[in-house]
């Protein structure tokens, strides 16, 4: 027993592989602070650092990148954890304000480009880029954004039932198979049993054959 669940632990850091999201473009389409001074934008994930972003200064003006510039990556996400994440503008006198704030899926890139636009109407239009992301995403399939959460239940309910499904139908097939055989062996030992009767009958005529002719 023992054995068995540590080599289910080892293989576990395999499927919890963090693949690193970097920014693509940014469109903001309006600054939050109502002092005319230029915006602060950073994107923050729960728990982690802010990254600020420091050519995001002008309302409707797209920023592409390259994936290299010296704050990227923006994060990393693990396949079956999603973090919370949001694009901020740091705020002279109150607390700071989210363009948006969402949960983000490594699932959430299922474009086989790597590619995720993140729209918020007014807010801003943001593309994030995650090679490594697809597989994870086109693993649960076509759900959409909305359906997330319950995508992976879903998914983690079909393994479940196919895995049952096939558990019963191997040992409904062996059990058959144990089944055949005792059966083929029983039929076979009868056969060779009734043959050895025979052959007893046949000895049996054969010796009062000859003892026949003798007499
Ligand atoms: C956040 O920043 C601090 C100081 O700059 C650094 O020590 C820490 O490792 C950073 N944390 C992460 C998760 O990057
Ligand atoms: C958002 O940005 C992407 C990449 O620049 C662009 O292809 C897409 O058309 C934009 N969407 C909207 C609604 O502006």
């Amino acid at each position: 027993m023992v054995p068995r669940v540590s080599i289910f632990l080892c293989y576990i850091p395999v499927f919890i592989s963090a693949a690193t999201i970097t920014l693509d473009s940014i469109e903001i389409y309006k600054t939050h602070d109502w002092l005319p001074s230029k915006p602060t934008v950073y994107f923050l994930c729960k728990g982690e650092n802010k990254t600020i972003l420091p050519d995001v200064k002008e309302k409707h003006l797209l920023y592409t990148f390259k994936g290299e510039e010296s704050w990227q990556p923006l994060t990393e996400l693990q396949d079956k954890k999603c973090k919370r994440c949001g694009f901020y503008e740091e705020d002279t006198i109150k607390s700071d304000d989210a363009f948006d704030e969402w949960e983000f899926c490594a699932s959430d890139f299922t474009k086989s480009d790597g590619k995720y636009i993140h729209l918020k109407d007014t807010e801003f239009n943001a593309t994030f880029s995650c090679p490594e992301c697809v597989p994870f995403g086109n693993a649960s399939g076509h759900s959409s954004t909305s359906e997330n959460s319950s995508g992976g239940m879903h998914w983690a309910l079909i393994v479940f039932i196919s895995a049952v499904v096939s558990t019963v139908f191997i040992a409904g097939l062996v059990t058959a198979l144990k089944f055949w055989q005792k059966r083929k062996r029983q039929q076979e030992q009868a056969r060779f049993l009734k043959l050895f009767e025979e052959g007893d009958d046949i000895e049996d005529e054969f010796g009062i054959g000859p003892l026949g002719s003798e007499v």
